[in-house]
């Protein structure tokens, strides 16, 4: 299948600008723990964001020595650049003019730099659509559907759940019988026909409970589950997963929805304990939070529930569906406070 990447096509190079912008997207289904060259261990399923995106700026200097020069946010980023030139390398066998220039990238996110918000899922979503804009550029046209799938596929080798965020909706990375032309190597958007209205106009607020660096990084946490002892009833758990959510998402289940999604966020972090060595992302106000949520709903039955990337911070989800004013006050007047300055991202995911 990676065959179908590969590019021996001739090139004309010249000196090239293009910006394109992606966001990020929050995992209902996790993929957590891979195989060498960004293979998944188990299939994943996200919903793209709204507003929390990376806007990048690409310019390709023809004829110059191979080199990167990055800045975020207008501050040059020594590390991200020495990231970017070793990820550019190995991708070479998919671009061929990659290494034939200089590069200068300037990127800036919508959401706050230091609130744990991943932005490598929006950040090499951004690089790999430029990417196959210079590509396109130098070596012709591609077809629309082969230069999304090529830019979830190189995104992926970037950071693997960016490859999701080529796509809008809800959307698989990961092979699965569940899901048709679902795939290791790209991302492909869950059939919207499948979906019930209830799950295309849903909130994601983001409560910034610990800003600042994790203490353990995503790709250590992946590598962690090589020995983890149970992993692989976790990996064949996401599987059994995928079957369920199709009904759900089918049947419009809210109930079957919060649970399937909230055991999904503590089976990561339980993953994280279970881990030699182990180690805890959340917060205690991470702890805090979750309880307040299942206390609410289990005294007003709204749909409020929540679920966890790798970090302290909390996404809030509930659905528009006339419920929403009173779940947004709970949080304003219960929730912000465990935050560390009063921090939420707002997002919704509408399609
Ligand atoms: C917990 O995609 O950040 O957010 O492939 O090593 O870059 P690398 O890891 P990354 O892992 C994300 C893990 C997660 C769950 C998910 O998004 O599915």
């Amino acid at each position: 299948m990676e065959k179908e990447f590969l590019s021996d096509q001739s090139f004309e190079l010249r000196d090239f600008t293009v910006s394109a912008s992606c966001p990020s997207n929050i995992a209902l289904i996790k993929y957590w723990g891979k195989y060498s060259g960004q293979i998944p261990a188990n299939p994943s399923i996200s919903y793209t964001l709204n507003h929390c995106k990376t806007n990048t700026e690409l310019e390709f200097i023809a004829g110059e020595g191979f080199s990167v020069q990055t800045f975020l946010a207008g501050k040059e980023e020594l590390k991200f650049a020495e990231k970017i030139e070793k990820y550019f390398r190995s991708i070479e066998p998919y671009l061929p003019w990659i290494l034939k220039g200089k590069y200068i990238i300037r990127t800036e996110n919508t959401f706050p730099h230091s609130s744990g918000i991943a932005s490598s899922a929006s950040g090499f979503g951004a690089i790999a659509k430029c990417l196959m804009e210079v590509d396109e550029a130098f070596s012709g046209e591609s077809g629309a559907e082969f230069k999304v799938n090529k830019a979830s596929f190189l995104a992926r080798l970037g950071s693997g759940s960016a490859c999701r965020s080529l796509y809008e909706g809800l959307v698989v990375w990961g092979k699965t019988s569940e899901v048709d032309g679902s795939s290791d190597f790209f991302a492909v958007r869950y059939p919207d026909a499948d979906i019930h209205p209830v799950f295309k106009n849903f909130n994601d607020w983001v409560l910034l409970i610990h800003e600042g660096e994790k203490s353990v990084s995503s790709t250590v946490g992946h590598g962690l589950m090589n020995t983890n002892p149970y992993a692989e009833r976790r990996f064949q758990e996401a599987h059994e997963n995928f079957t369920l959510l199709k009904e759900v998402l089918r049947n419009g289940d809210m109930e079957g929805f919060i649970k399937l999604v909230e055991h999904e966020a503590l089976t990561l972090h339980a993953m994280m304990l279970m881990s030699e060595p182990a180690f805890i992302l959340m917060k205690t106000g991470t702890l805090a939070v979750i309880n307040k949520i299942w206390e609410f709903r289990k005294s007003t039955g709204l749909p409020l529930f929540f679920t966890l990337d790798a970090g302290a911070n909390v996404h809030l989800l509930f659905p528009n569906n006339g419920s929403e004013g009173q779940i947004k006050e709970f949080i304003e007047a219960q929730l912000l406070q465990h935050t560390q300055n009063n921090g939420v991202v707002k997002d919704v995911m509408k399609f």
